[in-house]
């Protein structure tokens, strides 16, 4: 295979992504980083050098790492954190993927605070490569202020009067400063704490269009909390892929995406010539009051031969159109239809957040809060044959491969959404629903989405089937950093 080396190093810079100067932990200086960009069945090696003054480790999310599990990347599960001032080499070849992903720190809250980048795996193969003349890669993000460190600090503090029942302190870590796109945004400094330094209309991220151009768009969110609508002002969008897998046209106005999803669609620059907006407006509904005000994530399309400095006028889909569509998980259905496999296993997982015994407030799945062991990863725990002593806390599950088909059916009793995430494998979305109870005849075994991250709806369930047939030890993590 093709070899492609990536030398990135992580180091702290003070920017201002928003006009407010911040220090960020960043990948060459720039943030969001690089973008990792091969073709399918190549080689990825990434040199990282760490000089964040803190450990770190890289995990490229959506890479199945078959045969090479050891470079996952997940600090305390497949490898020990990478200490300041140290380099580390994860070498890996991707011959059986191809669509958007992206790669982040995976040690503490770091891809907060900045260590996050596009991977992109080409398709030679690909069977849309002849409907769009060029890509664009959309980062989507929701954007904090104050360091992640700080925040998860008054996240895990003991409650003073909160509800027992739900993430108390919620106000800290969920509700974000701001929002960007491509690392870029406007933000009103008035609202910035005394003394800080901040600049008003830094600026918006720009993507230019030429007309009757037909783009690629990858999208992908890498935020800590927040699910966004994406949207381009009067151009309609077709997906035609999902974290990896093609799916057949589906034309919508508006796309929701959930923290670490990724999309492609299709975007033709038939509008007359002017400048438009695209638009990442925060979902709120399970927000707290005062993240209800946050302004919508805005960036410009620019026609080729539209005034540079015109301000585009506001025309939202969902104002003007009596049925502005929104995809909808229904109607999003693969290229190919795969034969399902029968599951041979079921295992149910209930999402609970309570206090601890010291009155932190966490989350549980069966009653068990995970703490990764940082000296005595999983992986090295199984190299000792030490497989099956887990503490309970670890919440391992282990599977005998080939053969093994496992339905996971997740039980939500929170009343937030959470978007689960799945390593080394993707699964097959085969429903979901309200309440706690799982509508079995309402499940899609003919031809259901196959992705690695998916919403687990408030007060609701989903079941996802998988196959583990992918040696190693893998995460499955609601993706929300706090
Ligand atoms: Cu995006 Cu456990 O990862």
């Amino acid at each position: 295979p093709k070899k492609n080396i990536f030398d990135i190093t992580l180091k702290r810079v003070t920017l201002a992504p928003d006009g407010f100067t911040r220090s960020l932990a960043t990948i060459n200086g720039q943030y969001p980083g690089p973008t990792i960009e091969v073709k399918k069945g190549d080689r990825i090696v990434i040199n990282v050098r760490n000089e964040l003054g803190e450990p770190t480790s890289i995990h490229s999310h959506g890479m199945f790492q078959r045969g090479t599990p050891w470079f996952d990347g997940v600090a305390g599960q497949s490898q020990c954190l990478i200490p300041d001032n140290y380099a580390f080499t994860y070498d890996f070849t991707v011959p059986d993927q191809a669509g958007t992903y992206w790669y982040h720190s995976h040690a503490m809250t770091q891809y907060v605070d900045g260590v996050v980048g596009a991977l992109i795996i080409h398709d030679p193969d690909d069977p849309y490569l002849n409907e769009y003349d060029e890509e664009i890669i959309v980062m989507l993000t929701d954007y904090h202020h104050t360091e992640s460190e700080i925040l998860l600090k008054k996240f895990l503090t003991p409650s003073s009067g909160g509800d027992e029942t739900h993430g108390v302190n919620l106000n800290s870590c969920l509700v974000p400063d701001n929002g960007l796109i491509n690392g870029k945004n406007n933000f009103d400094c008035s609202k910035a704490p005394h003394g800080s330094k901040c600049v008003d209309n830094s600026g918006l991220a720009k993507f230019e269009f030429v007309s009757n151009k037909r783009y690629r768009l990858r999208i992908i969110n890498t935020s800590a909390f927040s699910a966004f609508f994406f949207s381009i002002d009067k151009h309609e969008m077709e997906v035609i892929e999902v974290e990896g897998s093609y799916t057949k046209r589906n034309k919508i106005h508006r796309l929701p995406i959930n923290v670490a999803q990724r999309y492609s669609v299709i975007v033709t620059a038939n509008q007359p010539v002017d400048n438009y907006i695209m638009r990442s407006e925060f979902q709120k509904t399970c927000m707290p009051d005062d993240a209800k005000k946050l302004s919508i994530v805005k960036a410009i399309v620019h026609y080729d031969g539209a005034p540079e400095d015109s301000a585009p006028k506001d025309v939202p889909w969902k104002d003007f159109l009596e049925e502005c569509i929104d995809l909808k998980h229904e109607t999003l259905q693969p290229l190919c239809e795969e034969n399902l496999p029968k599951a041979t296993k079921k295992m149910e997982l209930t999402i609970t957040f309570h206090n601890d015994s010291s009155g932190v407030v966490r989350a549980f799945l069966n009653e068990s809060s995970y703490e990764p062991d940082i000296k005595f990863p999983t992986l090295s725990r199984i190299f000792a044959g030490k497989a099956n002593n887990f503490p309970r806390d670890r919440n391992a599950y282990i599977f005998d491969t080939p053969g093994e088909v496992v339905d996971i059916t997740f039980i939500n009793t929170d009343e937030g959404d959470h978007p689960f995430h799945m390593h080394g494998h993707q699964f097959w979305v085969l429903g979901f629903g309200n309440g706690t109870h799982v509508d079995k005849k309402s499940l899609n075994t003919v031809n259901p989405i196959k992705r690695d991250t998916s919403t687990i709806p408030a007060s609701g369930w989903t079941v996802l089937r998988f196959v583990p047939d992918n040696p190693g030890v893998f995460g499955i993590h609601c993706h929300m950093i706090c």
